[in-house]
């Protein structure tokens, strides 16, 4: 892994009204990772990536994404760093009265003057980027299953071809073996792509085959951060919670019985 910080996070403190969400919260994203946001439903997760994305700006602390202060971004740099992300909303749905070839396409109508024939290139390329068929360009989203859905979604986030992507809940809401694919994908996407990835989860599942690094938020805080291992051996009771289920209980006496043997 890079030593190279493409996100950092300092003394980030969130409030909405009265009610306090981040306290203090520092985290650092290196370059070439897929980094885990986890924690409890409700501990503003995805308010941070949110602050992450210019979507928020926190009461108080510094954002830093790719070398640009997010305090002090001028309107063009803004422009520019927004198409170097990608991003795939948990229910980011894709435009039910567009195709999905539109839908992948919006970006590139948006913010470029490429031409038709082009975009149609490029969809075609992105659609088989994420394993899907060339004709489900053509369908719209209420004819795509769970896993497709999040796939065309994907496509969309990768059609600027950025080197950040961020992704909120991707496998939730799928079932076991689609979620399985989606996971196996993104693995595939970092390497090939060279992508860094900001990912909200708490797929059990997620954690152990994708996540390199993570940090795990609760009561306000960051309580832990570092490669599975390290988080593993932490005792601060969210992450004894966390990791305390049946699931992970199973994943982790087969990650021991791995290491010793
Ligand atoms: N725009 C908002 N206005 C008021 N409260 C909000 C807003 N967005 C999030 N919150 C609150 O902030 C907390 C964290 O939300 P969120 O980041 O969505 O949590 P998570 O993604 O970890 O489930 C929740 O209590 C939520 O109700
Ligand atoms: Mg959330």
């Amino acid at each position: 892994m890079s030593d190279k910080v493409v996100i950092s996070m300092r003394g980030i403190e969130t409030r909405f009204g009265e009610k306090v969400v981040h306290e203090n919260v520092d985290l650092t994203v290196y370059e070439g990772e897929i980094f885990g946001l986890l924690g409890g439903s409700g501990s503003g997760k995805t308010t941070l990536m949110r602050e992450m994305i210019m979507l928020l700006k926190p009461a108080a602390g510094k954002v830093n994404v790719l070398g640009y202060d997010l305090d002090n971004i001028s309107r063009e740099d803004a422009h520019i760093l927004r198409t170097k992300w990608g991003v795939l909303f948990q229910f980011g749905a894709l435009f039910t009265s567009l195709t999905v070839a539109d839908n992948i396409a919006v970006w590139l109508r948006e913010y470029t003057t490429i031409s038709e024939t082009m975009i149609r290139q490029i969809v075609h390329t992105k659609l088989e980027m994420v394993g899907l068929a060339p004709s489900v360009g053509n369908l719209y989203p209420a004819e795509l299953s769970g896993g497709m859905i999040k796939r065309a979604g994907l496509a969309r986030a990768l059609v600027m071809d950025p080197k950040l992507l961020f992704l909120d809940e991707p496998t939730s809401g799928l079932d076991p073996v689609s979620a399985e694919a989606f996971d196996n994908l993104i693995t595939e996407l970092r390497h090939l792509l060279g992508l860094t990835i900001v990912m909200v989860t708490h797929d059990i599942d997620t954690i152990f085959n994708v996540v390199d690094r993570m940090a795990v938020l609760g009561d306000r805080h960051i309580v832990a951060e570092g490669s599975l291992k390290e988080i593993l051996k932490n005792d601060h009771p969210f992450i004894r919670q966390f990791f305390g289920g049946n699931r992970a209980k199973v994943r982790i006496k087969a990650m021991e019985m791995e290491s010793s043997s």
